[in-house]
């Protein structure tokens, strides 16, 4: 038995016939602040935090031709623009998966394995006839298409008929809406959404396509090929399978957005149930944000790289930006306007102005020195309590609430005026020291960038570092979608 708590977070692996995007970005911050504060309470060892590209996608072959490149080569840019952007964003994963690795397909081959050894029955060859939008390599039903169109993509969906191999998921209805009756898809809204689906009753869906360009074999039948959602779901198994986290796949928390949530909520633990693999603890399905109240779209130009935001307010204004804004399970809008208005209150203004206010003055007042303390521990328990339940935008204001506490009780105290109280002025501190410990806690997820700064600022034992400028004014950008 795993005896040791970990915790397992995944992003879901992204498709490379795009670059990186504040979506995509998104749920991997998300997946950063929850790997960042876990790391901080159980340990680096007990936590691992996995992202990575999802590449055996006709969308791939589409995308290369277009770009006029080897499907090769133009994977390895795709998923390197990825790794780059993650790296210029301040994301600090522990591994990350491409699905055109050979760990992969090895993994992918023992799942299906075991499917074959342990429910040989629930794979089955039949012919389908379905509706499919490449765009999103999804089957739909007739009613659910609007005017025969993706109502995602609004193209055409194509009429496919193939004799492909079949997984046997009717089977596994009762089961499943089991799980979901339980706390494993999260938040409250996608349950009650998803079970709704499985009201509907669930068809067997084909797992294998006999004409694709891309794609992993299927072993018992190698003229077929796995249909790339089957064996993109399995990468959250392909990757530790065979490693010494490999148990963590019954602490996996998966984050995804709520276009997938079915697939992971539904066919992923009915894969796992037959493949009889312990199932993860959850799935949560959060919610989507618009630019400006638009969907973000290529055709609208109002894309916006996440890269470009980094690098001009730091990546601290791009995470606190985009988590800070919304909660986690509801649908949200980000716009340029709202997001520096943002930074210069609760960055430059907020925690910046707190930190160098505080520091000057004790540099000032009590030559650096003030007495040693701990993070007040009503704020550090309430910041808990909200990350425990992935409330990430709750943590960001009980961080704010701090910074406003911590200038409140120098605003009413005012020790500035009372130079020669030493007494009083000592007094000050002691109250506000703890507030800045608890923002120096928090800000190890929720504001990373900075932490170490801010850690120099607060120093050793009483003796505070020198004031930084930790978030500087910035001219606002003149953005064409604001
Ligand atoms: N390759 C599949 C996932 C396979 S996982 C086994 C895929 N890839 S994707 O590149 O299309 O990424 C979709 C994900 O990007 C969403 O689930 C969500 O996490 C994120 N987002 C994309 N646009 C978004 C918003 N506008 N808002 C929030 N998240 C967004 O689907």
């Amino acid at each position: 038995m795993n005896a040791k708590k970990s915790y397992y977070v995944t992003t879901p692996i992204y498709y490379v016939n795009d670059r990186p995007h504040l979506g995509t970005a998104y749920t991997t911050l998300v997946a950063d602040c929850l790997a960042r504060y876990h790391r901080k309470k159980q340990g680096v060892q007990n936590t691992h935090f996995l992202t990575g590209t999802d590449e055996n996608s006709q969308k791939t072959i589409e995308a290369a031709k277009k770009a006029q490149q080897e499907v090769p080569q133009y994977l390895q840019k795709m998923s390197a623009a990825f790794v780059q952007c993650w790296k210029d964003i301040g994301i600090a994963y522990d591994d990350f998966i491409r699905t055109t690795e050979p760990r992969h397909h090895a993994g992918v081959n023992f799942i299906i394995g075991e499917i074959l050894k342990n429910n040989p029955e629930d794979i089955y060859m039949g012919e389908y006839t379905g509706l499919y939008c490449y765009k999103c390599e999804t089957f739909y039903k007739k009613e659910d298409l609007i005017n025969g169109c993706c109502p995602d993509h609004k193209t055409p969906a194509a009429e496919i008929k193939e004799k492909n191999y079949f997984f046997r998921l009717s089977k596994y209805e009762a089961p499943v809406r089991d799980l979901l009756q339980k706390e494993f898809l999260q938040p409250k809204s996608r349950k009650n959404e998803m079970l709704g689906f499985l009201d509907k009753g669930l068809e067997d869906i084909s797992i294998t396509r006999e004409n694709a360009e891309i794609g992993i074999p299927y072993a018992a039948d190698p003229s077929h090929k796995l249909y790339v959602w089957v064996e993109a779901l399995m990468n959250y198994y392909s990757a530790i399978y065979k490693t010494e986290n490999e148990s963590m796949l019954s602490d996996g928390v998966h984050l995804v957005g709520k276009d997938i949530t079915r697939f992971h909520s539904v066919i992923w633990p009915a894969l796992l149930m037959s493949a009889r693999l312990p199932l993860p603890k959850m799935v949560f399905g959060h919610g989507f944000f618009t630019i400006n109240g638009t969907k973000m779209s290529k055709s609208l130009g109002n894309v916006i790289d996440p890269t470009d935001l980094a690098k001009k307010y730091g990546q601290d204004a791009l995470r606190c930006g985009l988590l800070s804004s919304f909660e986690l399970g509801n649908d949200g809008d980000f716009s340029m306007k709202d997001f520096e208005a943002k930074y210069h209150s609760k960055l430059a203004g907020g925690v910046g102005n707190l930190f160098s206010r505080v520091i000057k003055l004790a540099h000032k007042l009590q030559n650096g020195r003030v007495s040693p303390a701990p993070a007040d521990p009503k704020t550090q328990a309430t910041y808990e309590k909200a990350m425990e339940s992935l409330k990430i935008k709750e943590a960001y204001d009980v961080l704010f609430g701090a910074v406003n506490t911590a200038n409140e009780i120098l605003n009413k105290r005012e020790p500035w005026k009372q130079k020669d109280n030493a007494e009083f002025i000592q007094e000050t501190f002691d109250q506000i020291m703890p507030f800045m410990h608890a923002i120096l806690h928090m800000a190890s997820a929720l504001l990373p960038e900075k932490h170490k700064t801010m850690k120099e600022m607060l120093g050793q034992d009483g003796n505070l570092g020198e004031p930084q400028q930790l978030y500087p004014k910035i001219e606002p950008e003149i953005v064409k979608n604001q």
